[in-house]
Protein backbone atom coordinates (compact mmCIF):
# COMPACT_ATOMS: atom_id res chain seq x y z
CA UNK A 1 0.00 0.00 0.00
CA UNK A 2 1.26 3.33 -0.90
CA UNK A 3 2.62 5.71 2.34
CA UNK A 4 0.27 8.36 3.60
CA UNK A 5 0.49 11.59 1.99
CA UNK A 6 0.01 14.62 4.40
CA UNK A 7 -0.47 18.23 3.16
CA UNK A 8 0.91 21.32 5.22
CA UNK A 9 0.90 24.94 3.65
CA UNK A 10 2.96 27.63 5.18
CA UNK A 11 0.98 31.04 4.88
CA UNK A 12 1.07 32.63 8.44
CA UNK A 13 3.38 35.09 7.07
CA UNK A 14 2.58 39.18 7.06
CA UNK A 15 4.03 39.04 3.63
CA UNK A 16 5.38 42.86 4.86
CA UNK A 17 7.00 43.09 1.49
CA UNK A 18 3.43 43.38 0.00
CA UNK A 19 2.61 46.81 2.22
CA UNK A 20 -1.22 45.29 2.54
CA UNK A 21 -3.60 44.86 5.31
CA UNK A 22 -4.61 42.08 3.56
CA UNK A 23 -2.53 38.53 4.69
CA UNK A 24 -0.44 37.77 1.33
CA UNK A 25 -1.91 34.40 0.12
CA UNK A 26 -5.44 36.45 -0.24
CA UNK A 27 -4.13 38.82 -2.87
CA UNK A 28 -5.34 37.50 -6.07
CA UNK A 29 -3.33 35.96 -8.80
CA UNK A 30 -5.20 35.84 -12.30
CA UNK A 31 -8.59 36.53 -10.10
CA UNK A 32 -8.09 33.83 -7.90
CA UNK A 33 -6.57 33.73 -4.53
CA UNK A 34 -2.94 32.76 -4.25
CA UNK A 35 -3.89 30.62 -1.80
CA UNK A 36 -6.64 28.78 -3.66
CA UNK A 37 -3.97 28.45 -6.50
CA UNK A 38 -1.78 26.07 -4.20
CA UNK A 39 -4.80 24.07 -2.59
CA UNK A 40 -6.02 23.24 -6.09
CA UNK A 41 -2.31 21.83 -6.21
CA UNK A 42 -2.55 20.09 -2.81
CA UNK A 43 -5.74 18.49 -3.67
CA UNK A 44 -4.43 16.55 -6.91
CA UNK A 45 -1.79 14.80 -4.48
CA UNK A 46 -5.22 13.20 -2.56
CA UNK A 47 -3.41 14.11 0.49
CA UNK A 48 -4.96 12.25 3.86
CA UNK A 49 -5.09 15.88 5.18
CA UNK A 50 -4.04 19.22 4.53
CA UNK A 51 -3.46 21.71 7.15
CA UNK A 52 -3.10 25.40 6.80
CA UNK A 53 -0.72 27.55 9.23
CA UNK A 54 -2.02 31.05 9.84
CA UNK A 55 -1.18 33.72 11.52
CA UNK A 56 -1.25 37.00 10.17
CA UNK A 57 -5.20 37.93 10.10
CA UNK A 58 -5.56 34.50 10.85
CA UNK A 59 -9.83 34.85 10.65
CA UNK A 60 -9.83 36.51 7.11
CA UNK A 61 -7.75 33.53 5.71
CA UNK A 62 -10.41 31.18 7.35
CA UNK A 63 -13.64 32.90 6.38
CA UNK A 64 -12.07 33.23 2.85
CA UNK A 65 -11.39 29.38 2.78
CA UNK A 66 -14.68 28.26 4.66
CA UNK A 67 -16.41 26.80 1.70
CA UNK A 68 -13.27 24.42 1.35
CA UNK A 69 -14.05 21.41 2.64
CA UNK A 70 -11.67 19.29 4.99
CA UNK A 71 -9.00 21.82 5.71
CA UNK A 72 -7.55 22.02 9.20
CA UNK A 73 -6.11 25.06 10.38
CA UNK A 74 -3.26 26.14 13.02
CA UNK A 75 -2.63 29.26 14.37
CA UNK A 76 1.42 30.49 14.36
CA UNK A 77 1.69 33.47 16.76
CA UNK A 78 4.18 34.84 16.54
CA UNK A 79 5.32 34.03 13.43
CA UNK A 80 8.95 33.16 14.03
CA UNK A 81 9.99 31.72 10.65
CA UNK A 82 9.54 28.27 8.18
CA UNK A 83 10.78 25.86 10.81
CA UNK A 84 9.27 27.44 13.27
CA UNK A 85 5.42 27.70 11.25
CA UNK A 86 5.76 23.53 10.42
CA UNK A 87 6.23 23.17 13.96
CA UNK A 88 3.04 24.11 14.91
CA UNK A 89 1.60 21.34 12.92
CA UNK A 90 3.11 18.62 15.49
CA UNK A 91 -0.05 18.24 17.54
CA UNK A 92 -2.26 17.04 14.52
CA UNK A 93 0.76 14.88 12.90
CA UNK A 94 2.01 13.90 15.83
CA UNK A 95 1.18 10.08 14.76
CA UNK A 96 0.48 10.81 11.08
CA UNK A 97 2.82 8.34 9.38
CA UNK A 98 4.10 8.21 5.37
CA UNK A 99 5.19 11.33 3.61
CA UNK A 100 4.65 15.51 4.37
CA UNK A 101 4.43 17.55 1.25
CA UNK A 102 5.20 21.10 2.35
CA UNK A 103 4.13 23.94 -0.03
CA UNK A 104 4.72 27.85 0.30
CA UNK A 105 1.64 29.38 0.48
CA UNK A 106 3.30 32.17 -1.45
CA UNK A 107 4.75 29.69 -4.57
CA UNK A 108 1.17 28.92 -6.19
CA UNK A 109 2.61 28.07 -9.95
CA UNK A 110 3.73 24.83 -9.22
CA UNK A 111 2.66 21.90 -12.12
CA UNK A 112 0.76 19.09 -10.55
CA UNK A 113 3.47 16.95 -12.77
CA UNK A 114 6.24 18.38 -10.31
CA UNK A 115 4.51 17.65 -7.30
CA UNK A 116 4.21 13.87 -8.43
CA UNK A 117 7.75 13.65 -9.52
CA UNK A 118 8.59 14.97 -5.90
CA UNK A 119 6.54 12.22 -4.36
CA UNK A 120 8.04 9.67 -6.75
CA UNK A 121 11.51 10.52 -6.08
CA UNK A 122 10.97 11.32 -1.88
CA UNK A 123 9.65 7.62 -1.99
CA UNK A 124 12.02 5.49 -4.21
CA UNK A 125 15.03 6.67 -2.62
CA UNK A 126 13.34 6.50 0.78
CA UNK A 127 14.37 9.90 1.49
CA UNK A 128 14.28 11.89 4.50
CA UNK A 129 13.63 14.98 2.92
CA UNK A 130 13.34 15.97 -1.20
CA UNK A 131 13.69 19.67 -2.08
CA UNK A 132 12.15 20.97 -5.13
CA UNK A 133 15.32 23.27 -6.66
CA UNK A 134 15.07 25.43 -9.76
CA UNK A 135 18.08 26.97 -12.15
CA UNK A 136 17.07 30.56 -12.36
CA UNK A 137 18.70 33.60 -14.56
CA UNK A 138 18.21 35.63 -11.52
CA UNK A 139 18.29 34.25 -7.87
CA UNK A 140 18.12 37.08 -5.75
CA UNK A 141 16.17 36.84 -2.92
CA UNK A 142 15.97 33.27 -2.90
CA UNK A 143 17.60 30.75 -0.84
CA UNK A 144 20.45 28.93 -2.30
CA UNK A 145 21.29 25.20 -2.86
CA UNK A 146 24.97 24.64 -1.41
CA UNK A 147 26.53 21.41 -3.15
CA UNK A 148 28.78 18.90 -2.29
CA UNK A 149 29.75 17.36 -5.41
CA UNK A 150 26.18 15.98 -7.22
CA UNK A 151 24.39 15.97 -3.13
CA UNK A 152 22.93 19.14 -1.64
CA UNK A 153 24.59 19.66 1.23
CA UNK A 154 22.34 22.95 2.76
CA UNK A 155 20.73 25.80 2.21
CA UNK A 156 21.75 29.11 2.64
CA UNK A 157 19.28 32.56 2.71
CA UNK A 158 19.93 35.34 0.94
CA UNK A 159 20.60 37.71 3.90
CA UNK A 160 23.24 35.17 5.25
CA UNK A 161 24.95 33.80 2.15
CA UNK A 162 28.81 35.09 1.60
CA UNK A 163 29.41 36.78 -1.84
CA UNK A 164 30.85 33.50 -2.91
CA UNK A 165 27.23 31.43 -2.70
CA UNK A 166 25.31 34.75 -3.76
CA UNK A 167 26.75 33.18 -7.18
CA UNK A 168 24.67 30.26 -6.71
CA UNK A 169 22.02 30.55 -9.29
CA UNK A 170 20.15 26.94 -8.02
CA UNK A 171 17.40 28.00 -5.71
CA UNK A 172 15.41 26.26 -2.90
CA UNK A 173 11.56 26.61 -4.23
CA UNK A 174 10.30 26.09 -0.53
CA UNK A 175 8.77 23.36 -1.53
CA UNK A 176 9.45 20.10 -0.03
CA UNK A 177 9.03 16.29 0.72
CA UNK A 178 9.76 15.11 4.27
CA UNK A 179 9.58 11.73 6.11
CA UNK A 180 7.41 12.26 8.95
CA UNK A 181 9.45 9.67 10.53
CA UNK A 182 11.04 12.01 13.49
CA UNK A 183 10.43 15.14 11.33
CA UNK A 184 9.58 17.30 14.70
CA UNK A 185 12.52 15.81 16.60
CA UNK A 186 14.74 17.06 13.64
CA UNK A 187 12.87 20.25 13.28
CA UNK A 188 13.34 21.36 16.96
CA UNK A 189 16.71 21.14 16.72
CA UNK A 190 16.67 23.89 14.52
CA UNK A 191 18.24 27.53 15.75
CA UNK A 192 17.78 30.81 15.14
CA UNK A 193 21.35 31.40 14.26
CA UNK A 194 21.17 33.94 11.22
CA UNK A 195 20.64 37.59 10.06
CA UNK A 196 16.79 37.35 10.71
CA UNK A 197 17.20 35.43 13.84
CA UNK A 198 14.23 33.52 12.69
CA UNK A 199 13.93 29.45 12.42
CA UNK A 200 14.84 28.72 9.05
CA UNK A 201 13.19 25.31 7.93
CA UNK A 202 16.18 24.87 5.46
CA UNK A 203 18.29 24.76 7.84
CA UNK A 204 16.59 21.08 7.78
CA UNK A 205 18.96 19.74 5.26
CA UNK A 206 21.94 20.49 6.27
CA UNK A 207 21.47 18.38 9.59
CA UNK A 208 19.76 15.53 7.80
CA UNK A 209 23.14 15.63 5.84
CA UNK A 210 25.69 15.78 8.70
CA UNK A 211 23.89 13.07 9.98
CA UNK A 212 24.25 11.13 6.76
CA UNK A 213 20.87 10.52 6.37
CA UNK A 214 19.25 10.70 2.46
CA UNK A 215 18.19 14.07 0.90
CA UNK A 216 16.87 14.71 -2.73
CA UNK A 217 16.65 17.24 -5.07
CA UNK A 218 13.75 18.01 -7.59
CA UNK A 219 15.54 20.32 -10.19
CA UNK A 220 12.44 22.24 -12.16
CA UNK A 221 12.97 22.27 -15.84
CA UNK A 222 10.96 25.51 -16.06
CA UNK A 223 11.79 28.22 -13.03
CA UNK A 224 8.68 29.55 -13.16
CA UNK A 225 6.71 27.08 -11.78
CA UNK A 226 8.39 28.30 -8.30
CA UNK A 227 8.22 31.71 -8.30
CA UNK A 228 7.38 33.08 -4.97
CA UNK A 229 5.30 36.07 -4.30
CA UNK A 230 6.91 38.60 -2.06
CA UNK A 231 5.45 41.85 -3.24
CA UNK A 232 3.13 43.94 -5.96
CA UNK A 233 5.59 43.39 -8.44
CA UNK A 234 6.26 39.65 -8.20
CA UNK A 235 2.13 39.51 -7.69
CA UNK A 236 1.50 41.15 -11.33
CA UNK A 237 4.67 39.12 -13.13
CA UNK A 238 2.91 35.37 -11.92
CA UNK A 239 -0.62 36.98 -13.02
CA UNK A 240 1.02 37.49 -16.15
CA UNK A 241 2.78 34.25 -16.54
CA UNK A 242 -0.96 32.81 -15.55
CA UNK A 243 -2.95 34.47 -18.07
CA UNK A 244 -0.47 33.75 -20.71
CA UNK A 245 -0.75 30.26 -19.79
CA UNK A 246 -4.55 30.36 -20.09
CA UNK A 247 -4.61 32.41 -22.83
CA UNK A 248 -2.31 29.88 -24.96
CA UNK A 249 -4.77 27.22 -23.85
CA UNK A 250 -7.98 29.10 -25.29
CA UNK A 251 -6.12 29.66 -28.65
CA UNK A 252 -4.40 25.97 -28.72
CA UNK A 253 -8.40 25.10 -28.18
CA UNK A 254 -9.78 27.17 -31.57
CA UNK A 255 -9.83 30.66 -29.83
CA UNK A 256 -9.32 33.70 -31.57
CA UNK A 257 -7.84 36.31 -29.38
CA UNK A 258 -6.74 39.57 -31.35
CA UNK A 259 -4.42 40.89 -28.63
CA UNK A 260 -3.93 37.93 -25.63
CA UNK A 261 -1.35 40.67 -24.04
CA UNK A 262 -5.06 42.59 -23.12
CA UNK A 263 -6.93 39.61 -22.78
CA UNK A 264 -7.67 38.76 -19.42
CA UNK A 265 -9.18 35.56 -18.64
CA UNK A 266 -9.62 33.70 -15.41
CA UNK A 267 -8.80 30.45 -15.01
CA UNK A 268 -11.83 28.95 -14.46
CA UNK A 269 -13.78 30.82 -17.72
CA UNK A 270 -14.42 28.53 -21.17
CA UNK A 271 -14.82 29.46 -24.41
CA UNK A 272 -15.86 27.57 -27.61
CA UNK A 273 -14.33 27.19 -30.91
CA UNK A 274 -14.32 30.02 -33.51
CA UNK A 275 -15.37 32.91 -30.51
CA UNK A 276 -13.22 35.85 -31.21
CA UNK A 277 -12.10 38.01 -28.34
CA UNK A 278 -10.63 41.96 -29.30
CA UNK A 279 -8.44 43.81 -27.11
CA UNK A 280 -9.01 44.91 -24.06
CA UNK A 281 -11.66 42.84 -22.73
CA UNK A 282 -11.97 40.97 -19.27
CA UNK A 283 -13.75 37.57 -18.46
CA UNK A 284 -13.97 36.48 -15.20
CA UNK A 285 -15.18 34.22 -12.52
CA UNK A 286 -17.38 31.37 -13.74
CA UNK A 287 -18.19 32.54 -17.01
CA UNK A 288 -18.92 30.25 -20.09
CA UNK A 289 -19.15 31.35 -23.28
CA UNK A 290 -20.25 28.93 -26.46
CA UNK A 291 -18.92 28.99 -30.06
CA UNK A 292 -18.65 31.46 -32.62
CA UNK A 293 -19.69 34.07 -30.76
CA UNK A 294 -17.81 37.72 -30.70
CA UNK A 295 -16.69 39.63 -27.68
CA UNK A 296 -15.95 43.61 -28.89
CA UNK A 297 -13.15 45.68 -27.19
CA UNK A 298 -13.68 47.30 -23.15
CA UNK A 299 -16.28 44.46 -22.45
CA UNK A 300 -16.17 42.97 -18.77
CA UNK A 301 -17.91 39.72 -18.34
CA UNK A 302 -18.29 38.28 -15.10
CA UNK A 303 -19.67 34.82 -14.02
CA UNK A 304 -22.16 35.06 -17.56
CA UNK A 305 -22.97 32.65 -19.41
CA UNK A 306 -23.11 33.15 -23.62
CA UNK A 307 -24.89 30.78 -25.73
CA UNK A 308 -23.55 30.64 -29.52
CA UNK A 309 -23.06 32.79 -31.89
CA UNK A 310 -23.42 35.56 -29.39
CA UNK A 311 -22.58 39.02 -30.16
CA UNK A 312 -21.35 41.72 -27.59
CA UNK A 313 -20.44 45.01 -28.90
CA UNK A 314 -17.90 47.22 -27.34
CA UNK A 315 -17.72 48.48 -23.69
CA UNK A 316 -20.63 46.35 -22.24
CA UNK A 317 -20.35 45.26 -18.51
CA UNK A 318 -22.11 42.35 -17.87
CA UNK A 319 -22.66 40.01 -14.84
CA UNK A 320 -24.57 37.06 -13.37
CA UNK A 321 -26.26 37.37 -16.80
CA UNK A 322 -27.46 34.66 -19.49
CA UNK A 323 -27.48 35.24 -22.89
CA UNK A 324 -28.79 32.61 -25.14
CA UNK A 325 -28.04 31.80 -29.08
CA UNK A 326 -27.74 34.34 -31.95
CA UNK A 327 -28.38 37.20 -29.58
CA UNK A 328 -26.83 41.14 -29.69
CA UNK A 329 -26.18 43.08 -26.75
CA UNK A 330 -24.21 47.01 -26.69
CA UNK A 331 -22.46 49.12 -27.45
CA UNK A 332 -22.66 50.35 -23.60
CA UNK A 333 -25.21 48.19 -22.12
CA UNK A 334 -25.42 46.91 -18.56
CA UNK A 335 -26.53 43.64 -17.79
CA UNK A 336 -27.15 42.93 -14.20
CA UNK A 337 -27.85 39.95 -12.40
CA UNK A 338 -30.30 37.66 -13.55
CA UNK A 339 -30.58 39.40 -16.83
CA UNK A 340 -31.69 36.78 -19.44
CA UNK A 341 -31.73 37.62 -22.72
CA UNK A 342 -33.01 35.08 -25.10
CA UNK A 343 -32.31 33.58 -28.42
CA UNK A 344 -32.14 36.18 -31.48
CA UNK A 345 -32.47 38.97 -28.98
CA UNK A 346 -31.60 42.60 -29.25
CA UNK A 347 -30.09 44.93 -26.56
CA UNK A 348 -28.84 48.31 -27.93
CA UNK A 349 -26.79 51.05 -26.51
CA UNK A 350 -27.38 52.74 -22.67
CA UNK A 351 -29.93 50.22 -21.90
CA UNK A 352 -29.97 48.15 -18.13
CA UNK A 353 -31.47 45.06 -17.45
CA UNK A 354 -31.91 43.84 -14.03
CA UNK A 355 -33.71 40.38 -13.20
CA UNK A 356 -35.47 40.46 -16.32
CA UNK A 357 -36.51 38.05 -18.85
CA UNK A 358 -36.19 39.33 -22.28
CA UNK A 359 -37.67 36.60 -24.75
CA UNK A 360 -36.52 35.90 -28.09
CA UNK A 361 -36.51 37.58 -30.59
CA UNK A 362 -37.91 40.52 -28.68
CA UNK A 363 -35.78 44.32 -28.43
CA UNK A 364 -34.55 47.14 -26.57
CA UNK A 365 -32.76 49.11 -28.29
CA UNK A 366 -32.02 52.41 -26.64
CA UNK A 367 -31.77 53.87 -23.67
CA UNK A 368 -34.18 52.18 -20.89
CA UNK A 369 -34.20 50.46 -17.72
CA UNK A 370 -35.75 46.79 -17.66
CA UNK A 371 -35.70 45.61 -13.41
CA UNK A 372 -37.69 42.58 -12.42
CA UNK A 373 -39.89 42.47 -15.58
CA UNK A 374 -40.61 39.06 -17.49
CA UNK A 375 -40.72 40.15 -21.71
CA UNK A 376 -42.29 37.83 -23.80
CA UNK A 377 -41.37 37.10 -27.33
CA UNK A 378 -40.77 39.37 -30.47
CA UNK A 379 -41.77 41.91 -28.05
CA UNK A 380 -40.44 45.99 -29.11
CA UNK A 381 -39.59 47.99 -26.10
CA UNK A 382 -39.04 51.58 -27.54
CA UNK A 383 -36.36 53.99 -26.54
CA UNK A 384 -36.65 55.14 -23.70
CA UNK A 385 -38.79 52.74 -21.96
CA UNK A 386 -38.75 52.68 -18.14
CA UNK A 387 -39.96 49.63 -16.03
CA UNK A 388 -40.53 51.59 -12.54
CA UNK A 389 -39.89 48.64 -10.12
CA UNK A 390 -39.19 49.86 -6.61
CA UNK A 391 -42.28 51.81 -5.16
CA UNK A 392 -39.39 53.16 -1.99
CA UNK A 393 -40.55 49.61 -0.33
CA UNK A 394 -40.78 47.02 -2.43
CA UNK A 395 -39.67 45.34 -5.86
CA UNK A 396 -42.16 44.79 -8.48
CA UNK A 397 -42.85 42.61 -11.47
CA UNK A 398 -43.70 44.02 -14.61
CA UNK A 399 -45.20 41.66 -17.77
CA UNK A 400 -45.06 42.46 -20.99
CA UNK A 401 -46.31 39.25 -22.85
CA UNK A 402 -45.53 37.72 -26.70
CA UNK A 403 -45.44 40.52 -29.35
CA UNK A 404 -46.70 43.63 -27.75
CA UNK A 405 -44.72 47.07 -28.82
CA UNK A 406 -43.90 49.25 -26.26
CA UNK A 407 -43.64 52.72 -27.64
CA UNK A 408 -40.90 55.43 -26.81
CA UNK A 409 -40.64 57.09 -23.41
CA UNK A 410 -43.36 54.99 -21.78
CA UNK A 411 -43.10 54.08 -18.05
CA UNK A 412 -44.63 50.99 -17.05
CA UNK A 413 -46.06 51.30 -13.59
CA UNK A 414 -45.40 47.91 -11.71
CA UNK A 415 -46.91 45.44 -10.57
CA UNK A 416 -48.76 45.69 -14.39
CA UNK A 417 -49.07 43.72 -17.33
CA UNK A 418 -49.53 44.74 -21.02
CA UNK A 419 -50.87 41.38 -22.79
CA UNK A 420 -50.46 39.99 -25.66
CA UNK A 421 -50.05 41.69 -28.87
CA UNK A 422 -50.97 45.19 -27.08
CA UNK A 423 -49.28 48.75 -28.26
CA UNK A 424 -48.30 50.91 -25.22
CA UNK A 425 -48.20 54.65 -27.30
CA UNK A 426 -45.47 56.72 -27.09
CA UNK A 427 -44.95 58.78 -24.06
CA UNK A 428 -47.53 56.55 -22.08
CA UNK A 429 -47.41 56.27 -18.40
CA UNK A 430 -48.91 52.86 -17.70
CA UNK A 431 -50.50 52.13 -14.45
CA UNK A 432 -53.44 49.59 -15.06
CA UNK A 433 -53.22 46.38 -16.85
CA UNK A 434 -53.10 46.70 -20.84
CA UNK A 435 -55.81 43.79 -22.02
CA UNK A 436 -54.81 41.92 -25.07
CA UNK A 437 -54.33 43.59 -28.47
CA UNK A 438 -55.41 46.99 -27.25
CA UNK A 439 -54.01 50.34 -27.64
CA UNK A 440 -53.01 52.55 -24.36
CA UNK A 441 -52.11 55.58 -24.42
CA UNK A 442 -52.34 58.37 -21.29
CA UNK A 443 -50.91 61.59 -22.91
CA UNK A 444 -53.16 64.38 -22.88
CA UNK A 445 -54.41 66.02 -26.25
CA UNK A 446 -51.40 67.98 -27.92
CA UNK A 447 -52.10 72.10 -28.15
CA UNK A 448 -50.92 74.57 -30.77
CA UNK A 449 -50.36 78.39 -29.91
CA UNK A 450 -50.03 79.98 -32.93
CA UNK A 451 -47.86 83.10 -32.99
CA UNK A 452 -46.56 82.60 -29.24
CA UNK A 453 -43.21 83.00 -30.07
CA UNK A 454 -42.88 86.32 -31.47
CA UNK A 455 -45.64 87.87 -28.44
CA UNK A 456 -42.79 87.14 -26.65
CA UNK A 457 -40.38 88.99 -28.44
CA UNK A 458 -37.88 85.67 -28.51
CA UNK A 459 -37.51 85.47 -32.24
CA UNK A 460 -34.84 87.76 -32.79
CA UNK A 461 -32.27 86.37 -29.82
CA UNK A 462 -33.24 82.96 -30.88
CA UNK A 463 -34.89 80.31 -28.09
CA UNK A 464 -31.20 78.38 -27.53
CA UNK A 465 -30.13 82.04 -26.89
CA UNK A 466 -27.64 82.80 -23.71
CA UNK A 467 -28.09 86.15 -23.07
C1 LIG B 1 11.64 31.03 1.71
C2 LIG B 1 12.84 30.13 1.99
C3 LIG B 1 13.84 30.29 0.85
C4 LIG B 1 13.19 29.99 -0.48
C5 LIG B 1 11.93 30.83 -0.67
C6 LIG B 1 11.18 30.33 -1.88
C7 LIG B 1 13.05 30.07 4.42
C8 LIG B 1 13.77 30.56 5.59
N1 LIG B 1 13.44 30.52 3.23
O1 LIG B 1 12.10 32.36 1.76
O2 LIG B 1 14.97 29.41 1.04
O3 LIG B 1 14.11 30.23 -1.53
O4 LIG B 1 11.04 30.70 0.47
O5 LIG B 1 10.06 31.12 -2.16
O6 LIG B 1 12.16 29.25 4.57
N2 LIG B 1 5.70 31.68 6.83
C9 LIG B 1 5.01 31.26 7.95
N3 LIG B 1 5.47 31.57 9.17
C10 LIG B 1 6.64 32.24 9.36
C11 LIG B 1 7.36 32.66 8.22
C12 LIG B 1 6.86 32.37 6.96
O7 LIG B 1 3.95 30.63 7.83
O8 LIG B 1 7.01 32.46 10.52
C13 LIG B 1 5.15 31.37 5.50
C14 LIG B 1 4.87 32.61 4.68
O9 LIG B 1 3.52 33.04 4.90
C15 LIG B 1 5.09 32.13 3.25
C16 LIG B 1 6.12 31.04 3.40
O10 LIG B 1 6.12 30.65 4.77
O11 LIG B 1 3.91 31.60 2.70
C17 LIG B 1 7.53 31.52 3.02
O12 LIG B 1 7.90 32.62 3.84
P1 LIG B 1 8.67 33.88 3.28
O13 LIG B 1 8.91 34.80 4.39
O14 LIG B 1 8.02 34.39 2.08
O15 LIG B 1 10.07 33.18 2.90
P2 LIG B 1 11.12 33.67 1.82
O16 LIG B 1 11.91 34.77 2.36
O17 LIG B 1 10.47 33.85 0.52
CA1 LIG C 1 8.36 33.95 -0.15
Amino acid sequence: MAPDIHVVILAAGKGTRMKSARPKVLHRVAGIPMIEHVLDRAAALAPKTTTIVVGYRAELLQTALADRPGLRFVVQEPQLGTAHALLMTEPLLRTATGHLILLSGDVPLLSIETLDQLVARHAARQAAATVVTAVVENPQGYGRVVRDGEQIAGIVEEKDAGSEDREIREINSGIYAFALDDLFDVVRRIAAANAQQEYYLPDLIAIHRRQGRVVETVTVANPNEILGINNRIELAEVSRIVRQMKNAELMAAGVTLEDPATTYVDRDVEIGADTIVHPNVSLEGRTRIGVDCEIHSGVRIIDTRLGDRVTVLNHCVIRGASIESDASVGPFAHLRKDASVGARAKVGNFVEMKSTILGPGSKAMHLSYLGDAVVGANVNIGAGTITCNYDGTTKQTTTIEDGAFIGSDSQLIAPVTVARDAYVGTGTTIRENVPAGALAVSAGKQRNIEGWVEKKGRSKKGVGSRE
